[in-house]
């Protein structure tokens, strides 16, 4: 393992040894036990959209590594003025030992790993979100034990998080069902090779996704950048919501997750998040842990 791109990349063995290893710092954390893994390292973090989690938990994260984090708005650096991300990976490979960045085009992640020397990893684009799937994946075998027999299933648009949730689910075993309109499905590519490798479907009917499922998960319906869509989106999507109706339909002992930030009333009912908060939340800290994993197997391990 390089770079942390996207899921799709990294073997279902890959991703196992990242859980664990993200079990045992955070075991070590609580602990006060300490693991300057990174020390004299230094993360470059690119943020070309906003975060409170991914930038937080990616500085603390190195921080209780030993290491150093810096933050890197594009609108301070020269990228956001047009310098190519050619050079720019050139030039930043020379002074970090690594780069998370969160950016729109998934072509951009792929260009800095392409010509960078130093490992990349994909904090969020429109395509996928890794780092937060890796937090999900944590949880959901924390609280479930494991993943076998587990139904996942996504409720909203089929967007970044329905692609990652979709491979991270299948490689790990899970049966994964999307309800989402027929207009907003996700990445076409990655709904036919999880058809082809595990249980998948995708239907509009959020009745018939949720039934049975150990895991239901939504996450806004408009996203970052597509702020102007919201009206025609909120038509769209209404009625694609985690509600106490829908939740009948789950598995009695069913897990509720959410990328954050979530919109009551909107994807999920304050009712429905508030009564699953503490799942909600310890996801929110596993983005720490997995994030830690991620930054040891990428920086220290070589
Ligand atoms: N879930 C997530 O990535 O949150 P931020 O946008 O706050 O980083
Ligand atoms: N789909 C959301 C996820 C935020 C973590 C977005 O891209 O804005």
């Amino acid at each position: 393992m390089n770079h942390l791109l996207k899921l799709s990349d990294l073997s279902s063995d890959e991703i196992v040894s990242i859980l664990n290893l993200a079990d045992q710092l955070k075991y070590e954390r609580k602990n006060g036990i300490a693991h300057p893994l990174l020390a004299g390292k230094t993360l470059g973090m690119i943020f070309q959209k906003s975060s409170t989690r991914t930038r937080v938990s990616f500085e603390t994260g190195m921080y209780q590594l030993g290491g150093n984090a810096l933050f890197l708005s594009s609108r301070d650096l020269q990228i956001g003025r047009g310098e190519p991300v050619q050079d720019t990976a050139r030039v930043l490979s020379r002074y970090l030992d690594g780069i998370m960045i969160r950016t729109f085009e998934q072509q951009e992640v792929e260009d800095l790993a392409k010509y960078g020397s130093i490992p990349i990893i994909n904090g969020l684009t429109d395509y996928c979100h890794p780092c937060q799937v890796l937090a999900d994946l944590m949880t959901i075998r924390e609280q479930k034990h494991s993943f076998k027999g587990l139904k996942l299933a996504f409720i909203g648009d089929g967007n970044n998080m329905a692609n990652s949730l979709i491979v991270g689910g299948i490689k790990m075993g899970m049966e994964v069902a999307i309800g989402c309109p027929e207009t907003y499905q996700p990445d076409p590519e990655i709904m036919k090779w999880a058809s082809d490798n595990g249980k998948f479907t995708c239907t509009p009917d959020i009745f018939a996704a949720a039934k049975d499922a150990d895991v239901l998960y939504t996450d806004v319906w408009a996203s970052m950048g597509q702020e102007e869509e919201f009206k025609e989106r909120c038509k769209v999507f209404t009625g694609y919501q985690i509600s106490d109706k829908l939740m009948a339909v789950a598995h009695p002992d069913c897990m509720v997750l959410h990328c954050l930030p979530a919109h009551r009333g909107e994807e999920i009912t304050a009712e429905v998040f508030e009564a699953h908060a503490d799942e909600i939340f310890e996801e929110a800290e596993n983005r720490l842990h997995a994030q830690k994993a991620v930054l040891v197997k990428l920086l220290a391990e070589k």
